[in-house]
């Protein structure tokens, strides 16, 4: 009996990636082109750009994720592919590529919603992990706490009222003067600084609230900014760069485990761009750990976009008989 093979392609924002899945846990391939290059020098993700860059690197991509996979397209069984949230442009190329596909090869094709597949990179990670759990995931795009029933029951317990954190992030990094994506220069730059230096506000903290808020903690920075500025007064960036991820990292650590005991559950799952960050992951480490919750989080490739977290989904959805048909269109907001 051979093992189910899933092509896997991902193209929702700026890294065209494509995947080859054996069953629902085994990566055969992991291809992943990044246009942060590209885009770098207008700080930050240009639409239209993006669009193109995936049209001209997408069939390369899958080629690749074939040939390190040593398959050929006619052993593929299913293909799965993103289909929102995301750009709508970036998002269609893949959604285009998936189907014209599956409709030459005849085999089943999966729409995946993104965010489904950043919480799947943990199957991909921990191949002992089950649901439930409760799933925090902080992407560019989105800060979520989601209660996985099981693998295809989801309920959104909160999320946030603004920016993302990722998103939070990029933007306090743009007016520090860091290149894009800021996450993980502030990661780094935090490191060498105090964040304790500074008190940022920490919105809709306390107890019973699952909804997040980061518009005010970026307003909070660049104000601090701007009056140290108009005083002549030098700012330590490597202290607003801790104090403000500490301020972020405070609040996800906070309803993170109050949701976990809320739902009754004790195990936590991190997902999404900023669970690369090694300051979040050090201390939830730390808090899940005196709470008594199990913690998992997976590793800094599956954490940010990539196919393969989208093939471990479509995988889950297939046995379940969830299968698209060659109407599949692009769902720029999709919702969990
Ligand atoms: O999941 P992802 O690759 O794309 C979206 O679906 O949004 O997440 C990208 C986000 C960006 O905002 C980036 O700055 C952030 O994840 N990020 C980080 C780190 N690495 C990536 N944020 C904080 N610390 C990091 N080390
Ligand atoms: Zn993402």
């Amino acid at each position: 009996d051979k093992a189910c093979l899933t092509l896997a392609i991902e193209s929702s924002c700026d890294e065209t990636s494509a995947a080859v899945l054996s069953g629902g846990r085994i990566i055969l391939s992991n291809v992943i082109s990044t246009q942060i290059p590209v885009h770098q020098k207008f700080g930050g993700v240009v639409p239209e750009i993006a669009s193109r860059k995936h049209i001209a690197n997408i069939m390369p991509v899958i080629d690749e994720a074939l040939r390190q996979a040593q398959v050929s397209l006619t052993d593929i069984n299913q293909i799965g592919v993103t289909y929102g949230p995301g750009l709508v442009g970036a998002l269609l190329v893949g959604v285009s590529a998936a189907k014209a596909l599956a409709f030459s090869l005849d085999i089943p094709l999966i729409g995946v919603n993104h965010l489904e597949g950043h919480i799947f990179a943990n199957f991909l990670a921990h191949p002992e992990l089950k649901p439930p759990f409760v799933a925090l995931v902080v992407s560019g795009g989105h800060t979520s706490l989601v209660h996985v029933k099981d693998y295809n029951t989801f309920y959104l317990i909160g999320q946030t009222r603004d920016d993302a954190a990722g998103e939070a992030f990029d933007k306090v990094a743009r007016v520090m003067g860091l290149p894009y994506p800021g996450g993980p220069q502030i990661d780094k730059l935090a490191k060498l600084g105090n964040a304790d230096a500074i008190a940022f506000p920490q919105a809709l903290s306390g107890k019973g609230n699952f909804e997040f808020s980061f518009s005010g903690l970026k307003s909070a920075v660049l104000n601090y900014l701007h009056n140290a500025e108009q005083k002549g007064e030098i700012v330590n960036k490597a202290d607003v760069a801790a104090s403000f991820q500490k301020a972020v990292i405070a609040v996800l650590i906070d309803k993170a485990l109050q949701a976990v005991e809320k739902a009754g559950l004790t195990k936590l799952v991190l997902a999404g761009g900023v669970a690369a960050n090694s300051a979040l992951e050090k201390q939830l480490k730390a808090s899940t750990e005196a709470a008594g919750v199990e913690f998992y989080y997976p590793n800094m490739i599956l954490c940010t976009d990539n196919a393969a977290m989208i093939g471990c989904r479509a995988y889950y959805q297939s046995l379940m008989g969830d299968f698209a048909n060659l109407y599949l269109n692009a769902i720029p907001n999709l919702k969990l």
